[in-house]
């Protein structure tokens, strides 16, 4: 079956943060938004299907994730796609993500700890680490201009794990913002570092389903062994559009941590159920979506490369964008522009027209990147660069009134 990514999707009346809430962030009305991490696109309508059969049922009880509908589920997509084999009690519910990564933080780590980041970083992780009164400790990634792709510096990394100040570190993979795909001999050498340091490792792989070619992708469950201080954290809010439907999963051998953080979510949270609507939509998505996901990362790589095309045939003096390997978020850099970065995020906004996520927000401090957000179809995403070639060409013709 062919599944149509193109479809015109409306968010009318949802209260979306994507549209409701791009006036209060970006202080301007009526922006087209592609800054925060959700799509334009429908959710699978076996996934729909199956959540209004269990609507059908009428009774939304307090209801146990503990059951078959969790854990088969989740092991058969780790198995079938990632030729990754779980058991159940390496599985865990948690309401989400952060969640996850917070109460491991605030279980393994003490106050004023330092807690490493490789930047540029998911926006979330310095401010979850700086609330909890951690500190955090960045690695720069190394971009490589002649292999187009970030790196770990090895050596950095294993000075600050050597730190007696620092303790834990938080791992995206695949990495938002660049997108990069860790390999397994990179996942092998992190967790060799961080366990000869007794650093504990979280590793953030809720986009894991967006690498392409999804044989590529190794998770860091793959690599662990019964006992190890490493944690995996996920959910299909990104891969199936779900995020309002609080769910997510964790995977780990550490049997210490896991029976605190069931605990601590169950006794002092009081979120240690699941949601009903969750549990359906995990069980059809996970067993039933296969083919629908391949698709849907064919046409985000589709989206991929018309931008690149667009913005080589209208913007290569300004714009120069690597297809990321993994994610629907591209990573723009504006760099051989030479305009200012603020001045180019206030023009996106005010002449553009347009709302994506500017680098500063994740700690890319020269703030010559931008987010671009192309979960969408087609025809939204030439809109988005119709937007941005407006910008820069404002940009350019300003610049040239001023040497004139
Ligand atoms: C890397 C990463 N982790 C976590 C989240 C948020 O996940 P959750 O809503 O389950 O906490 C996002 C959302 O954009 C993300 O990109």
């Amino acid at each position: 079956m062919q599944f149509d990514f193109n479809k015109e999707t409306t968010r009318e009346g949802t209260h979306s943060v994507q549209y409701e809430g791009t006036e209060a962030l970006f202080g301007v009305g009526g922006l087209e938004p592609f800054w925060i991490a959700d799509m334009d696109i429908e959710t699978p309508e076996t996934i729909r299907e199956a959540i209004k059969e269990r609507l059908d049922n009428g009774i939304f009880g307090y209801t146990i994730w503990q059951n078959e509908q969790f854990y088969e589920p989740i092991k058969h997509w780790w198995q079938s796609r990632y030729n990754t084999v779980l058991s159940d009690t390496d599985i865990h519910y948690s309401p989400t993500v952060l969640f996850t990564a917070g109460e491991a933080l605030r279980q393994v780590t003490k106050e004023r700890d330092g807690i490493i980041l490789t930047t540029p970083s998911y926006n979330k992780f310095p401010s979850l680490i700086e609330s909890n009164n951690r500190k955090i400790v960045e690695s720069p990634l190394i971009y490589d201009k002649d292999l187009k792709e970030y790196f770990l510096d090895v050596n950095h990394f294993t000075s600050l794990c050597e730190r007696d100040d620092v303790s834990m570190y938080i791992h995206c993979n695949p990495h938002n913002p660049t997108g990069k795909v860790w390999t397994r001999e990179e996942l092998q050498t992190i967790k060799d570092i961080c366990a000869a340091n007794n650093i504990y490792l979280i590793s953030d792989e809720i986009h894991m389903d967006f690498v392409r070619p999804k044989e590529d992708f190794v998770s860091l469950a793959a690599l662990s062994e019964e006992g190890d201080q490493v944690l995996v954290a996920s959910c299909l809010g990104k891969t199936f559009n779900l995020a309002s439907i609080p769910h997510s999963y964790f995977v780990t051998k550490d049997r210490t941590l896991t029976k605190t953080l069931t605990e601590v979510t169950k006794e002092v949270y009081n979120v240690g159920n699941a949601s009903s609507l969750a549990l359906a939509a995990i069980e059809a998505a996970y067993t039933e979506c296969n083919e629908w996901v391949d698709q849907l990362n064919n046409h985000i790589l589709n989206n991929f490369e018309y931008v690149q095309k667009y913005i080589d045939d209208n913007l290569s003096q300004y714009l120069s964008l690597d297809i990321p390997r993994a994610t629907y978020l591209g990573w723009i850099s504006f760099e051989k522009s030479g305009f200012d970065a603020e001045l180019v995020h206030k023009a996106l906004v005010e002449v553009g027209g347009i709302a994506v996520s500017p680098g500063k927000l994740y700690l890319d401090y020269e703030n010559k990147h931008f987010r671009f957000n192309v979960a969408s179809s087609r025809a939204r995403i030439e809109d988005g660069l119709i937007r941005i070639k407006k910008t820069f060409d404002y940009l350019y013709n300003e610049r040239d009134k001023g040497s004139a």
